[in-house]
């Protein structure tokens, strides 16, 4: 494990809840058009989407600890399944989903605090969180690899990385194929993502002590995006 020099706080310290008290952006590449498009979209789309995940997050969420740490928090689609009081550590780079994100833990009152960096490159120190989470994230980050290794880091041991997450549907399937056309507009349109990847070998190759994941479909009319995986990861 790699040993840092300079630690950032403890998670469980500090309250953030001013625009100026969010870290400095860094190794996102930010389009002002599509940020604000994308942070509309998972505002307006985000019910429709969580219908579909829901009881699969219910699961894959379910007794999360009082302080979660979040990768790529968005417009707050999880802030439901988080306890009563919670604290989230927002890991979220695109600066247009923070005042939705705000918006949605004043709602849920949840004590948030906003970390605007990237999974690959997590401003907190080992060993320091109890649980991560994301949704529909590993799709979109430059690096699935260097992410789950931050995860990894900042995860005490016997700590859970919890996921619902979509990936590459099986290889020859109409779906598969689709996943293949639509790369380049897909990627375009929502910065980055990509229907194509194996996270579940990800997941399981990064190095956790166990691994417990579910492949399932949905049934949405965004078919590339319809092939999902839901599980928990035990540091
Ligand atoms: C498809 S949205 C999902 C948002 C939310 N988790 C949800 O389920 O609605 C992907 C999110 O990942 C964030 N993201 C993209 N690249 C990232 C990275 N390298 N590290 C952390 N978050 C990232 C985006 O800014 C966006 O909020």
């Amino acid at each position: 494990m790699t040993t840092r020099t300079k630690q950032p706080a403890p998670v469980t310290t500090t309250r953030i809840r001013r625009p100026e008290d969010v870290e400095e952006l860094a190794g996102f590449d930010e389009h002002p058009g599509r940020g604000r498009f994308n942070s509309a979209f998972f505002w307006v789309m985000g019910g429709y989407i969580n219908w579909h995940m829901h009881t699969r997050k219910s699961a894959a969420f379910a007794d999360l600890p009082p302080t979660v740490v979040e990768l790529g928090a968005g417009v707050g689609a999880n802030m439901r399944y988080l306890p009563v009081d919670a604290r989230l550590v927002a890991i979220e780079p695109n600066r247009h989903m923070h005042t939705r994100l705000r918006r949605a833990a004043r709602s849920h009152g949840v004590d948030l605090q906003i970390r605007g960096v990237v999974g690959e490159r997590i401003d907190l120190p080992d060993t320091s969180a109890d649980a991560v989470i994301s949704s529909l994230v590993l799709c979109s980050v430059s690096n699935p690899d260097a992410v789950l290794a931050e995860i990894r880091r900042v995860l005490r041991p016997g700590g859970r990385f919890s996921f619902a997450e979509h990936v590459a549907a099986e290889r020859g399937t109409p779906t598969r194929w689709t996943q293949r056309i639509v790369r380049r507009p897909w990627a375009w349109i929502f910065e980055g993502c990509s229907c194509e990847r194996d996270l579940a070998g990800v997941i399981q190759s990064a190095g956790f002590t166990s691994v417990d994941l579910s492949h399932y479909r949905i049934h949405s009319p965004f078919l590339p995006f319809n092939t999902h995986i839901a599980g928990t990861a035990i540091a």
